[in-house]
């Protein structure tokens, strides 16, 4: 075991850091550089080969890293259902915020003269806040307002600072504490142009985050950009320029070429495309959610219980939750017809890793799995379905129910079930758009 990793191990430590940063800083013809082009921006997995993030994680075996994703999920699955369960509507900064979500990243241009950012992209949150010089607690790549020419903190009677939950005054610039995880983070309220391949937006609002204190959650290390619906999101921030409409192509994780993409505005997006409609839930009216009727399992179709304003039970596509999550009783469902069939097709005994509950050693042969949706049907290719140790020891269904101390009422989409397709979020028109597209 230890003699196994130690090639691995020697790489990595030789692979000097500056080597994984060149490509994605000075755009060279790598091919882990392809270059943000119009409003497309390219997107990163933080543990794909040429991420800068990929470096400071941990060497760990692969069911350490599959465990270290779900683990974030159940965080944030728990955030993501306290919001519907919860109060009213949760604009900027609110205290009980994202989690973990730093799973995607694109590059960010921030300030006059521009500086670089990594940050995380996530469509269940609306906020954008970025590390910035001075910051106690934040990691090495942080903004430097004092060199922006464009930078302005915003002043305690802004407009803008009445959108923050529970701002408070700090030498009259509008400040705000949040809650990330375990962690609390408080930040100024600044705006600056930012730019996203060649859109240059003048005044976009974020959070300049000063101030890191306690927990063991890592904040997405170079900021995170909100894609949710909400009033200080990317989407009402640039309205007029990308018309709430976007979409994106995740790639899988395991990619060396990564040509995932960030496309921002109605030009460019595809015409061939299936959509459902896009729900509204006033319980949380960030979140996208769409109307998901069934999960057809080989031959077996189990239906979904209908979505209820109320209560914010529903179906929604999230990009920061990494498995997909369904209520208790349309899991077992589907995991039963799913080990039904694998068992049926010799699969063996079924095993467990962490809260992945089917897994099977070795390769096993899956029923086809699709997501039936009011008015398009999704089939998922067998890599959106099974999660596989890199030497094919162990196979599981990538798929759980929401964890024992939620109490779920949401179905979460999760990025890794999106992988290959292209999402198409089109708000105006109210509606999701889903096509097949290697992106990989
Ligand atoms: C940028 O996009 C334009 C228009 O879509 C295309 O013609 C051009 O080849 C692209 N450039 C690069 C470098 O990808
Ligand atoms: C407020 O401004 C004063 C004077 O400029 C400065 O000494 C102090 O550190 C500032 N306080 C905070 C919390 O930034
Ligand atoms: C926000 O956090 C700062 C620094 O951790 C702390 O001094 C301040 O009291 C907090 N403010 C509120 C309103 O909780
Ligand atoms: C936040 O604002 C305070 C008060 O204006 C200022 O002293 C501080 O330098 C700012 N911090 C950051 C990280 O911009
Ligand atoms: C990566 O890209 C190269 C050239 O564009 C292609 O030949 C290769 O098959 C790709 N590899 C993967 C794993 O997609
Ligand atoms: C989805 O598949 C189901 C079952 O095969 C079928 O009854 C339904 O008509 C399909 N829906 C669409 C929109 O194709």
């Amino acid at each position: 075991m230890a003699l196994a990793l130690l090639p691995l191990l020697s790489f990595i430590l030789s692979t000097p850091l500056l080597l994984l940063f060149y490509p994605i800083v000075h755009g060279s013809n790598l091919k882990c550089a392809s270059p943000d082009n119009g409003s497309t921006l390219r997107v990163m997995h933080v543990y794909s080969q040429c991420s800068p993030f990929r470096s400071a994680k941990p060497v760990s075996s692969w069911e350490d890293m599959v465990l270290d994703m779900a683990a974030n999920d159940d965080a944030r699955l728990q955030y993501l259902t306290n919001l519907v369960a919860g109060k009213s509507v949760l604009p900027i900064a609110s205290g009980r915020q994202i989690t973990q979500s730093a799973t995607y990243v694109v590059r960010v241009n921030v300030g006059t003269p521009s500086q670089t950012m990594l940050m995380a992209m996530d469509t269940s949150s609306d906020a954008a806040w970025i590390p910035c010089t001075g910051c106690v607690g934040c990691g090495r790549n942080r903004f430097t307002s004092a060199k922006s020419t464009t930078f302005k903190t915003l002043g305690c009677k802004t407009p803008q600072c009445k959108q923050v939950w529970n701002p408070s005054c700090t030498n009259s610039t509008c400040t705000f504490n949040q809650t990330y995880g375990s962690s609390t983070f408080s930040a100024n309220l600044t705006h600056d142009t930012i730019k996203l391949a060649m859109d240059a937006i003048p005044n976009y609002v974020f959070g300049c985050i000063r101030n890191v204190a306690g927990g063991n959650t890592v904040l997405p290390q170079q900021g995170l950009l909100g894609l949710g619906r909400g009033p200080m999101s990317l989407l009402s921030q640039t309205q007029n320029l990308y018309k709430s409409t976007f979409s994106y192509c995740l790639p899988n994780f395991k990619s060396q070429n990564f040509s995932g993409s960030l496309r921002l505005g109605p030009y460019g997006q595809p015409q061939k495309i299936k959509y459902t409609p896009l729900l509204k839930n006033p319980k949380r009216s960030s979140l996208y959610y769409v109307k998901m009727i069934g999960i057809r399992v080989g031959r077996k179709t189990i239906d979904i219980p209908p979505s209820d304003p109320n209560t914010g039970a529903g179906t929604i596509f999230d990009s920061g939750t990494v498995f997909t999550r369904l209520v208790t009783s349309v899991y077992n469902a589907v995991r039963n017809e799913f080990r039904r069939r694998v068992e049926g097709a010799g699969g063996g005994t079924v095993t467990s890793l962490g809260g992945f509950d089917t897994c099977y050693n070795g390769k096993i042969v899956a029923p086809p799995i699709s997501l039936h949706f009011a008015g398009m049907n999704v089939s998922l290719p067998m890599e959106n379905v099974l999660i596989q140790s890199t030497y094919g020891s162990l196979s599981c269904l990538a798929m759980a129910a929401a964890p024992d101390n939620v109490n779920s009422v949401v179905n979460v989409i999760a990025n890794m079930q999106q992988q290959n397709f292209r999402i198409l979020f089109d708000v105006p028109n109210s509606r999701v758009g889903v096509a097949r597209e290697q992106c990989t």
